[in-house]
């Protein structure tokens, strides 16, 4: 994690155009595409707690690597509520990322939610994503937490976990309200705002602006 803001496109379930979709190249602003499994680039939303083997449906982090995924997004609170994921089943995931030799993002709404094996693994090995389940955008309408919330939820976390964790803030994020965050966190997991590449563009552009 070399660069100074991480930006992490998470398309979802969305059915995006994938091949005219072009991600923004902005100096010191790396950015992921983390599509679905069929159009997947250089991220995923989610990955196998299994390795590879009889696993109908699921797909391995060995092969995620090998198709050029270099972070994985791990217990999105989408998961936890609609395919009721674990912590359990997270801490899983993010020691399959982990040794693929990919970077987890670990998405969590309270510390709890953050497996155990994060503190046993160096800190810059991995990400933290805060994103309180409330402040997913609906269908673009912003639900976002105020950056106060955000530092303060990330200043307890970082006390409880190895220094050099990047932590990242997701929830309506967009052009307009990113620049609220720059100080707090980052990096950016952005949902509905990153569907269009030009809004994406423009929140790289924010990014690059503080650096
Ligand atoms: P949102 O989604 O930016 O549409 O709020 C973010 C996320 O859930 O990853």
């Amino acid at each position: 994690m070399d660069k100074n803001f991480l930006i992490i496109a998470n398309w979802k379930a969305n059915n995006v155009d994938a091949a005219k979709f072009e991600a923004p190249n902005i100096e010191g602003v790396e950015v992921v595409i983390a599509a679905p499994y069929p159009t997947l680039r250089n991220g995923a939303q989610d990955v196998s707690m299994f390795p590879e083997g009889a696993y109908t449906g699921e797909v391995p982090a060995e092969l995620l690597k090998r198709h050029g995924v270099k972070y994985v997004l791990v217990g999105h609170s989408e998961r936890r509520k609609y395919l009721g994921e674990t912590t359990e089943m997270v801490g899983k995931k993010m020691e399959r990322v982990f040794t693929a030799g990919m970077t987890p993002i670990v998405c969590a709404q309270s510390f709890d939610e953050i497996p155990d094996l994060a503190k046993n693994i160096p800190g810059d090995k991995y990400g933290v994503m805060f994103e309180p389940f409330e402040a997913i955008s609906e269908h673009g309408k912003s639900n976002a937490v105020s950056a106060q919330t955000v530092s303060a939820t990330i200043q307890q976390w970082q006390g409880k976990l190895p220094s050099g964790v990047r932590f990242l803030y997701g929830g309506s994020v967009n052009a307009q309200n990113v620049a609220d965050y720059l100080d707090v966190v980052s990096g950016f997991v952005v949902g509905h705002a990153s569907l269009n590449q030009e809004e994406l563009y423009n929140i790289c552009l924010v990014c690059r602006r503080k650096i």
